[in-house]
């Protein structure tokens, strides 16, 4: 908690994100203090990590990579093998490839080209997951990247990546929701990216991700959708694509339209994407259950979901507050 409380002070020592310094920090320590069995056994994975002689952050596409970590992939390897399941990356380490079941860089592909340069801005990551994305912001330069995270283990896993890591990437993630966060509305970009279906009440997250925003700033939302007229959306019964909590998938049309009774402008779609087992994929660091999109789709017809919905399509709107 340390070293957190350490990197925290540093990231926090920013005028526009001073005044909101006590709040984030005593909701953020409270999280951590969450009765979690795992917990022991994830800190003892920080304290090796942190133990080792750092190397540095790199692209080296599809990967985000460290060089030069002193000490052996294998050492690496049995470490993070003890923060399953890795759903975001993916990652080389040393030598150590580590193929999370997302296959990250393909989503950053689609916007990287399409968002205003991240140089220099506050950024705010909302559902950071384990930060690839985060780190990916951060490697854009940024001037600050906020990442919100409420999974604990996923704070973990950015932590363990953190402490391999020996430059100040301005980076932080918290295990927040952002229903938790204070009002900041200094971010100059913000991420909402496969978020915004786990959400109850769709019309309140996007309120609140254009709260944290400062004036003139870009939204990037990346969600679920169906095909449909304006309008339409799909509230599915029980589970969509074997996942829990998805409320609500609208037809990009709706989306549009849910974007603009909350206020926003320059709406923008950049993508449609269907969603392949390229990008999503078995691997050996998913853990005990290593079903993923191939396990999740009717076998007779990859259409359709094994619930029978509409299979996976993504789109990416930018738009503006
Ligand atoms: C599907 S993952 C997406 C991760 C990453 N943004 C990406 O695009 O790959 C969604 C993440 O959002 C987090 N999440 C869900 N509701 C949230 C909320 N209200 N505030 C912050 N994070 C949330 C979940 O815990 C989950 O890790």
């Amino acid at each position: 908690m340390k070293l957190f409380e350490d990197k925290f002070e540093l990231f926090f020592n920013d005028l526009h994100l001073q005044q909101f310094k006590e709040e984030c920090l005593s909701k953020s320590l409270k999280e951590f203090k969450i009765n979690n069995g795992n917990v022991p056994k994830w800190s003892v994975v920080l304290d090796e990590l942190n133990a080792l002689p750092k190397g540095e952050l790199d692209l080296n596409e599809p990967y985000l990579s460290i060089k030069n970590i002193g000490t052996t992939s294998e050492h690496i390897e049995s470490n993070l093998f003890k923060l399953l399941p890795w759903r975001k990356g993916p990652w080389i380490l040393n030598d150590l490839i580590l193929e999370s079941e997302w296959q990250g860089d393909l989503k950053w592909q689609r916007l990287k080209n399409k968002i205003t340069s991240l140089k220099n801005r506050r950024v705010l990551d909302v559902g950071a997951g384990n930060g690839y994305f985060t780190f990916r912001m951060a490697l854009e330069g940024a001037k600050k990247v906020l990442g919100i995270e409420p999974f604990l283990l996923f704070n973990y896993q950015y932590a363990a990546i953190d402490n391999l890591i020996n430059q100040n990437l301005n980076s932080i993630l918290l295990p927040l929701r952002l229903e938790e966060m204070p009002t900041m509305p200094v971010f100059e970009s913000v991420f909402s990216m496969g978020v915004l279906y786990h959400q109850k009440n769709h019309m309140e997250h996007l309120c609140m991700l254009k709260a944290m925003m400062a004036p003139e700033s870009e939204l990037i939302l990346e969600t679920l959708i169906v095909e449909g007229p304006k309008n339409y959306s799909l509230i599915p019964k029980g589970r969509y694509a074997n996942m829990r909590n998805v409320y609500c998938l609208p037809s990009i049309e709706t989306l549009k339209s849910w974007l603009i009774d909350a206020g926003y402008t320059n709406i923008n779609v950049i993508d449609i994407s269907k969603t392949t087992s390229k990008e999503q994929r078995k691997t050996q660091w998913i853990g005990d259950n290593p079903a993923s999109l191939e396990d999740f789709l009717d076998p007779s017809d990859p259409t359709l979901t094994v619930e029978g919905y509409p299979a996976p399509t993504r789109a990416i709107i930018i738009c503006n507050n």
